[in-house]
C-alpha cells in the first residue's frame, strides 16, 4: 500500500486554508491524518474534506500538536508563523509556510517548484512560498531568463481582494450591495482604508520610508531570491482592485538581447503551468474571469516594449488562492516527498 501524510492546518478556516484543503482532495494528495486548527472562535467548527468532517480546533502552544505529523500548512498571519513555524521544524515535522515571516531567511527556501524545487533540498525544517503576485511573475520569468538573460523588471500588480483573506472578500461583498442600493458604504480601517468598491487603492501591506509598500518590496526581493538573482533590478507598483479572486501583473522586462514576441509565446507554450492567451484583435488576454478557480498562470498582450530595444512587455494572471498560495503549497508538499526530502 503507498505511503499516506499525517497533514495539519494552522488557519484552515481561512481563505488560503479552505482552498489548500480543496485542492489537495482535487490533486487526491495522500493525506492519512489531518488536523485542523484556527483561533479560538472557530474552536468545534466542523469542516468536511473529501466528504469527511473534521472538528477545528485550537493550538495547545507549546508545539505538542505538531508530533507525528509529516506537514504543517501555516496560513494565519506573520505573528502566528514565527510562533509557530519553529515550533513544527523543532518536532521533526516540514513546515510550508504562507506567510512572509520567513521568506528573506537564507536557511528557508522560498519556493515556486516549477522554477526552484531544487532548493528544497536546502530545507531545515521550515519552507516558504512566495507572495501571491510572485509566484506568477516567476513562473513567466524563469523561462524567458533560460533564453535570454533578463537585466531589468517592471512588474505593476492588479491585486484582488482575497489576498488579504476572508474580511476582505466580504467587505468588497457588502460595499458593493451598499452601493447599489444607493448607499455609501461602511469602511472597516482594519481592512482597507479606504472604500475598495468602485476603487482602487494603490497600497499594499504597511507603508515603507523610501516611498515602497511592503507588498512591493516583497515583490522585488523574492523575485531575486527565487530566480537567484541577487543583483536583478525589480521595481513594482502594487494596487488593490475591487476583483474577488485572481491578480494580475503588467510586467515590462529587459533583456540581453531584444526578444521577439513570436520566440517568448513559443517558449511559454512548453511552460508546464502556464496558458498563452495573446490575440489581441480577437480580443482574446487573460483577464481574472479566465483565472479565478484554476491553477493556470496565464499570460498573453506579449509585445515589444516600444520604449526599449531589449524589452518585452506582458499581462499575467494567476488565481492568488490557488497558484499564488494553497496550489503551490501542496506542490511544494508533493516535490519533497517526490525528491524523497520528507523522513
Ligand atoms: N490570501 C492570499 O491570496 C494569500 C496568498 C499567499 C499567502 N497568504 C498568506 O496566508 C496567510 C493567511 O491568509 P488568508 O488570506 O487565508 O487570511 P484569512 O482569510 O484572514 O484567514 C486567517 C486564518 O488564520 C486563523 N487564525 C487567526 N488567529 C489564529 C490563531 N491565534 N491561531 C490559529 N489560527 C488563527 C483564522 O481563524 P478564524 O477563522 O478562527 O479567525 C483563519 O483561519 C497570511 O499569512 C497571508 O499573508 C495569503
Amino acid at each position: 500500500m503507498s505511503r499516506t501524510y499525517a497533514i495539519g492546518v494552522v488557519g484552515a478556516t481561512g481563505a488560503v486554508g479552505r482552498e489548500f484543503l480543496t485542492v489537495a482532495t482535487e490533486r487526491n494528495f495522500p493525506v492519512g491524518c489531518l488536523r485542523l486548527w484556527a483561533s479560538p472562535r472557530s474552536k468545534g467548527r466542523q469542516i468536511d474534506v473529501d466528504g469527511q468532517p473534521h472538528t477545528v480546533d485550537v493550538l495547545r502552544g507549546d508545539g505538542s500538536d505538531f508530533q507525528g505529523l509529516d506537514f504543517v500548512l501555516i496560513s494565519a498571519s506573520g505573528a502566528i508563523s514565527r510562533a509557530v513555524a519553529p515550533q513544527v521544524a523543532a518536532a521533526g515535522v516540514i513546515a510550508i509556510d504562507d506567510s512572509s515571516a520567513f521568506r528573506y531567511d537564507d536557511d528557508v527556501p522560498l519556493v515556486v517548484p516549477e522554477v526552484n524545487a531544487d532548493d528544497l533540498r536546502a530545507h531545515k525544517g521550515i519552507v516558504a512560498i512566495p507572495n501571491c503576485s510572485t509566484t506568477p511573475i516567476v513562473q513567466v520569468l524563469a523561462p524567458l531568463h533560460q533564453q535570454n538573460p533578463v537585466q531589468r523588471v517592471i512588474a505593476d500588480t492588479y491585486q484582488s481582494v482575497s489576498g488579504a483573506g476572508g474580511r476582505a472578500m466580504d467587505e468588497l461583498s457588502q460595499q458593493t450591495a451598499a452601493q447599489a442600493r444607493g448607499e455609501t458604504p461602511d469602511v472597516d480601517p482594519d481592512v482597507f482604508p479606504h472604500p475598495i468598491a468602485s476603487n482602487l487603492i494603490p497600497s499594499i501591506d504597511d507603508p515603507r520610508d523610501d516611498g515602497y509598500s511592503k507588498e512591493e518590496w516583497k515583490v522585488s526581493a523574492e523575485t531575486r531570491k527565487i530566480m537567484h538573482l541577487p543583483d536583478l533590478p525589480v521595481s513594482a507598483t502594487c494596487v488593490r482592485v475591487p476583483v474577488f479572486r485572481a491578480h494580475a501583473a503588467a510586467v515590462h522586462a529587459e533583456f540581453g538581447r531584444p526578444f521577439d514576441p513570436a520566440d517568448a509565446r513559443a517558449i511559454l507554450s512548453d511552460v508546464p503551468g502556464v496558458q498563452v492567451v495573446d490575440d489581441l484583435a480577437a480580443h482574446q488576454y487573460p483577464m481574472p474571469s479566465l483565472a479565478a478557480g484554476n491553477d493556470l498562470t496565464w499570460v498573453g498582450r506579449i509585445r515589444r516594449d516600444m520604449s526599449h530595444p531589449n524589452g518585452l512587455v506582458f499581462w499575467i494572471v494567476s488565481d492568488n488562492l490557488r497558484k499564488g498560495a494553497a496550489t503551490n503549497s501542496i506542490q511544494i508538499a508533493e516535490s519533497m516527498i517526490a525528491q524523497n526530502l520528507v523522513p
